[in-house]
């Protein structure tokens, strides 16, 4: 399963010790009896890719492909990689969902130094949840991301549940020009004040897909990782009935999706149980929903003529729970959280179609009451959104934490929406339990490490700060997180 060079441990050391500019810490070796430890390499560098049929593209890769390997490796096993940067600006990685030391979690100038064109830096943590994860830059992730650099990292359970097959979908979105180039635009202002770069060719591990080969009576364990920018998904499955059994990586009571649809924003994942209900040689298109008027057909299941079985299965769907500390509601500190910006009004169809190339009904200034508090905004500052009413600059190298949470004990972030439009809001170190939406309990109390706030929703989310140190707190569309809506948070 790894296409990268596994090293041998000596190897490793010794090529890690002789990286003069990397930054090193110490190494603990591992003690007899302990779990294995898996080792490999990543190099991010320039090269070029086929995302779709008839062109190639250049991006940014780990090891030459997009996404990057898939990582894989079994609950209580440490990861060690060795990561290169061949680009010529600073990067970092940063594992999303997984929760790692501090010094460990990629942030640039909070948690390392981030790592200079032609160094090396040395991750290396114990995987404590069993899940679906994924990696990717933390330096001007905005850009980085958006040419390409991120990955699957998937821990398998001691012993996960019976499927047929256990199949991954990092979900990747791309504004391309006509001859298959990356658009250039990252960063502008329409994008950071709306709903971030949305794009407009959407790949399934990296390609336009074609169709996706399954058979009458397979179950598969379909895990979804929302790789892009800003895109957010609503999944139709075509009449097929997918069972939710985890959410960010962690297990949630098995369910139906909400009126049929799969829900990710950006660094979402969902672990997915479909059973293939069709008939041998029929298609059913996989379709997002999410922005009215602009459906995006992604992909056509194909069955295969010869079926598999002809009923479902019916074996267990529940995944065994992670060791995850169970926050104290009724003896948690509240803090309340209230984030600010972006254009005002109804404006999001219109942007959406706008973003996508689509042309745009109407001109932008038949708006102009709803427009005019953004337009001023626009016009008076870089920064676009706000976390308690503070717009984080990320070319600072030293944000001050907004607020701290002690450690090991209870706390609830009660998140208000102040704005016209949705955000992944994403903590790092920590998962959390979705306790409300609007006043009312969640039903399933998910663990999520990215929660979707609507526009004007409200969402409290609790858990136990257990993991010490210096945390980020941000929107995941990650325009938004370059223009202000980012804090520091810290576990002490
Ligand atoms: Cu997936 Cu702070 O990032
Ligand atoms: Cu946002």
């Amino acid at each position: 399963r790894y296409s990268a060079p596994m090293l041998t441990r000596r190897g490793f050391l010794a090529s890690a010790a002789a990286s003069a500019t990397g930054a090193m810490f110490p190494i603990s070796p591992a003690l007899p009896g302990t779990a294995a430890t898996r080792e490999i390499s990543l190099r991010a560098a320039p090269g070029r890719v086929r995302l779709v049929p008839l062109a190639e593209t250049a991006a940014w890769l780990y090891n030459g492909t997009v996404p990057g390997q898939e990582i894989r490796l079994r609950q209580g096993e440490r990861l060690r990689v060795a990561v290169d940067n061949a680009l010529a600006e600073e990067t970092t990685i940063h594992w999303h969902g997984v929760r790692v030391p501090n010094a460990m979690d990629g942030v640039p100038h909070l948690t390392q130094k981030p790592i200079g064109a032609g160094e090396r830096f040395l991750y290396e943590f114990d995987a404590v949840d069993a899940g679906t994860f994924w990696y990717h830059p933390h330096q001007r992730s905005f850009e980085q991301v958006g040419r390409g650099l991120y990955g699957p990292l998937i821990v398998e359970e001691p012993e996960p549940i019976r499927v047929d097959r256990d199949f991954t979908w990092v979900l990747g979105d791309w504004r391309l020009t006509k001859s298959g180039a990356i658009s250039e635009d990252f960063g502008n202002r329409h994008d950071i004040h709306h709903s971030g770069r949305v794009g407009n060719t959407v790949t399934i591990n990296g390609r336009v897909p074609d169709g996706f080969t399954v058979r009458k009576g397979e179950r598969i364990r379909l895990r979804l990782i929302n790789a892009a920018n800003a895109r957010i998904f609503s999944l139709d499955f075509a009449g097929h009935e997918p069972i939710v059994i985890a959410l960010d990586g962690q297990p949630v009571t098995p369910h139906a999706p909400d009126k049929g649809l799969v829900v990710l924003g950006p660094a979402m994942r969902v672990d997915l149980i479909i059973d293939m209900t069709g008939n041998p040689g029929s298609r059913a298109s996989v379709t997002d929903r999410f922005y009215k008027g602009l459906e995006y057909q992604l992909i056509d299941l194909v069955y295969d003529g010869t079926p598999l079985r002809e009923r479902a299965p019916d074996w267990p769907l529940a995944l065994p729970a992670n060791p995850l500390p169970e926050p104290d509601v009724g003896a948690a500190s509240r803090n309340e959280v209230v984030f600010n910006g972006g254009m005002m009004g109804e404006m999001v169809a219109q942007d959406m179609g706008k973003s996508m190339g689509l042309g745009t009904p109407g001109s932008m200034m038949d708006n102009t009451n709803s427009m005019m508090g953004g337009m001023m905004r626009m016009m008076n500052s870089s920064t676009a959104w706000f976390i308690n009413g503070v717009a984080a600059d990320e070319a600072s190298h030293d944000m001050k934490p907004m607020l701290t949470f002690e450690k090991d004990k209870s706390h609830i972030i009660a998140m208000t929406n102040a704005t016209a439009w949705h955000h992944p809001i994403h903590l790092h170190g920590h998962s959390f339990r979705v306790i409300s939406r609007n006043g009312k309990p969640t039903h399933h109390r998910e663990w999520q490490d990215t929660v979707l706030i609507s526009p004007r929703e409200k969402v409290e989310i609790a858990f136990v700060a257990d993991n010490p140190g210096n945390w980020m707190f941000h929107c995941h569309i990650l325009e938004h997180q370059a223009s202000g809506m980012m804090a520091v948070f810290r576990v002490a």
